[in-house]
């Protein structure tokens, strides 16, 4: 994997730059589509290649493993094949998704012991199985196993957990260095920074994780229901110490504020699945501000849902048959919201790299941020 720097802005630390891997190059900053279950919820393959366009996307680990399992995986010839997606894949290794999703989970050293969300079926991750699941699955970018904290966390706990994270990652770079790909492209592995919204343990992680000279960096453990505020305040600590000259890819963010707030910051690489999942409850993202598409008011309204056109259904169908399709909830409503919302978050990651390119970025963040935060 190769990264190069293009430009960085002369009033922020956004940054413009390119990542290459053996599935193509990534422009950056870069939004990630989240395709959990081998499948962006609502969108053909077709459509996220031609309308919304990203160099990569996501899948998860925790997911892909329970189904369909990883011998249908390497039958198939891995994620690539399987789904027919010849870009960039990044896999999330499990450490957030064994918290969040599975009941009686059991957090040791060795790894965690959980129990499938979908059948009570018990499992162990550890390091070194997630490392091999994800030579399974066969994704470009490949994530370390960690643990994410929740929010608030007390300090000891943050601290513990935060060590035991870098001692995981000792495993998974150890495992990773033992093993091969499987399918003839290179798998790089990104470690992840920890250590809840304390300043010095995120420094402290943020140094360990420089210390280790990955192809990129992770920062875990934010947009857990802290305010926006601390999440800035930890990624601009983490920022200051991760390599300048290597992709930072903060997990699991967020909003297009955030978005553009932690772009000003130096980060690289999002994903979220906010776009599609409040596309699937009426929420639309504009640049101008944000639509609940289900209110009465939009129930005449014929006007495209969005004439600025990031993608063809904005200006194919009008805001009043999109609301008429959520109310009797059809569900082409649904893929044309989730369309559009992804549109939008590839167009605005697209817009802050020429922003940056052109030197404007500073000026047109602070209107954009204005303006997204009108509910219309
Ligand atoms: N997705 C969002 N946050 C996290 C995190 O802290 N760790 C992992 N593995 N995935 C995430």
């Amino acid at each position: 994997m190769k990264f190069e720097k293009l430009k960085v802005d002369p009033l922020s630390k956004a940054r413009a730059g390119t990542i290459t891997t053996d599935h193509g190059t990534i422009e950056t900053p870069i939004f990630m589509p989240v395709g959990t279950r081998a499948t962006v919820k609502g969108i053909h393959q077709k459509e996220l290649r031609e309308a919304i366009n990203p160099d990569i996307i996501l899948g998860n680990t925790y997911h892909l493993f329970l189904r369909p399992g990883t011998e249908i995986l390497k039958k198939a010839g891995g994620l690539h094949q399987f789904m027919n997606w010849d870009r960039n894949i990044l896999t999330d290794s499990g450490g957030y998704q064994v918290y969040s999703l599975s009941a009686n989970r059991k957090i040791k050293e060795e790894g965690v012991k959980f129990k499938s969300h979908i059948d009570g079926s018990m499992h162990w991750f550890t390091p070194e199985n997630v490392m091999d699941i994800q030579r399974e699955i066969g994704a470009d970018i490949i994530m370390a196993f960690d643990e994410c904290t929740p929010y608030p966390c007390d300090y000891k706990y943050a601290k513990r957990s935060m060590h035991m994270t870098h001692r995981w990652l000792e495993r998974c770079i150890k495992r990773i260095n033992e093993t091969e790909p499987l399918y003839g492209h290179q798998q790089t592995l990104f470690p992840i920074v920890q250590g809840s919204t304390y300043k010095d343990l995120r420094q402290q992680s943020a140094e360990y994780i420089a210390g280790v000279g990955a192809e990129g960096n992770a920062i875990g453990g934010l947009s857990v229901g802290e305010p926006d505020d601390e999440m800035y305040a930890m990624t601009e600590v983490v920022n200051n110490i991760l390599p300048e000259d290597k992709p930072r890819y903060l997990m699991g963010v967020g909003t297009p504020i955030n978005l553009l707030e932690n772009i000003a910051l130096g980060v690289d690489m999002f994903d979220c699945v906010m776009p599609t999942r409040n596309a699937r409850n009426g929420m639309l993202f504009t640049a101008d501000g944000f639509i609940n598409i289900k209110n009465k008011k939009w129930e005449d309204d014929f006007s495209p849902i969005d004439a600025n056109g990031y993608t063809w259904v904005d200006t194919e169908y009008s805001k009043a048959y999109l609301r008429h399709l959520f109310s009797v909830k059809e569900l082409l409503g649904l893929q044309i919201a989730s369309i559009h919302n992804l549109g939008f978050y590839l167009w605005l990651v697209r817009e802050a790299r020429q922003q940056i390119i052109d030197g404007t970025f500073k000026p047109w963040k602070e209107k954009m941020v204005k303006n997204m935060a009108t509910r219309l």
